[in-house]
């Protein structure tokens, strides 16, 4: 592995840590305050396309060391996507089975993305996130397959797994603090499985208590696939409000224009996840005026070009069969 040619003996090497981190990138049209620089992490740079690489990579690792997996062994994961892509990726190479248990309201790209890379679908009527305790629900039922068939998969669990929040306190979290050589005041994340944030609050606190660490959520009964509105997190262990210093929510609306704002004027292809922070985080940089931040981009816009169109039909005006331009169209 060379990290200054980029030459990588696999894709595993490719994984990012404090050598070889996901770029930060400075939003500098879009920022309302100079004295507070705002730099984005793309985590779209990771091998799969997304932030999840790091968790999928740290709990696959944990479960090949404990030989849980391998000998016609693999995964099964209730996932909105994302961890489901990542998981699938990585198992593919390592020669193991995957199944990931999907909402149905997934955008199509990520189902199929997960064809792609090699994962056994299931796709099921279930809120856009996971929820828990709902029979027939992605979680009981990726539970059920892991019970039933033993020999054929293990579950990761992404919403208990210490190793998701570990990832982070060993790679994300020392990247940001080198890249940014301290200076960061304010850490800008959505929340999921919330083993970002805690990963990173805990390192970054560590490091300097006073880093404030600022959550964005989108609206209730939202359409920003993989994230969670705070009454939606009882499913995930791994949140702790102690590491949070405050939560702004923003209308989930205005992420999909923001998509288009930082694609335009930044030249920043984010999805609606980063869009998201990208607008809490900008609202802050105008109410504190000095500072330092660092937003999580947790993947591009690649995989939701279905839900631009919904929620943005004039982008298809002209170029995409009129009933999916409807405004009305839901799923
Ligand atoms: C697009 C996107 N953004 C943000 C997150 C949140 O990350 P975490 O699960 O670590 O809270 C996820 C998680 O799946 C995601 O898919």
């Amino acid at each position: 592995m060379n990290n200054t040619t980029r030459v990588y003996e696999s894709i595993f090497e490719m994984l990012p840590n404090e050598e070889n981190p996901t770029p930060l990138v400075r939003i500098n049209r879009l920022n309302p305050a100079p004295d507070f620089p705002l730099y984005a992490k793309l985590e779209w740079m990771n091998p799969f396309g997304s932030l999840k690489d790091r968790a999928a990579f740290e709990m696959l690792k944990d479960l090949e060391d404990r030989g849980e997996v391998g000998g016609g062994r693999g995964l099964v994961e209730p996932t909105s996507g994302n961890t489901g892509i990542s998981l699938a990726g990585m198992a593919s190479v390592r020669g193991y089975p995957m199944r990931a248990v999907v909402p149905e309201r997934v955008p199509l790209e990520k189902k199929i993305l997960l064809k792609i890379v090699g994962a056994e679908l299931d796709v099921v009527a279930d809120a856009l996130c996971p929820v828990p305790g709902q029979s027939g629900g992605t979680i009981n039922l990726a539970k059920t397959h892991a019970k039933a068939q033993k020999d054929r998969y293990v579950m990761p669990n992404q919403y208990e797994n210490e190793n998701n929040v570990r990832a982070h306190l060993r790679t994300t979290g020392p990247e940001i603090w080198r890249q940014t050589e301290g200076k960061i005041t304010h850490l800008f994340v959505a929340l999921g499985t919330c083993g970002t944030v805690t990963g990173c609050s805990t390192f970054l606190k560590e490091r300097n208590p006073s880093i404030k660490i600022v959550a964005v959520q989108p609206t209730e009964g939202h359409d920003v696939p993989g994230l969670r509105n705070l009454k939606e997190l009882e499913v995930t262990k791994l949140y702790d409000p102690k590491l949070i210093d405050e939560v702004l929510e923003i209308d989930y609306e205005l992420a999909y224009q923001r998509v288009l704002d930082l694609s335009r004027k930044e030249g920043l292809l984010s999805g609606p996840s980063g869009a998201l922070v990208f607008e809490g985080a900008r609202r802050i940089a105008e109410r504190e005026r000095v500072g330092f931040g660092v937003m999580i981009f947790a993947d591009n816009v690649f995989k939701y070009v279905s839900s631009m169109l919904r929620h943005l039909p004039q982008l298809g005006a002209g170029i995409a069969p009129p009933e999916l331009t409807e405004v009305s169209v839901t799923f």
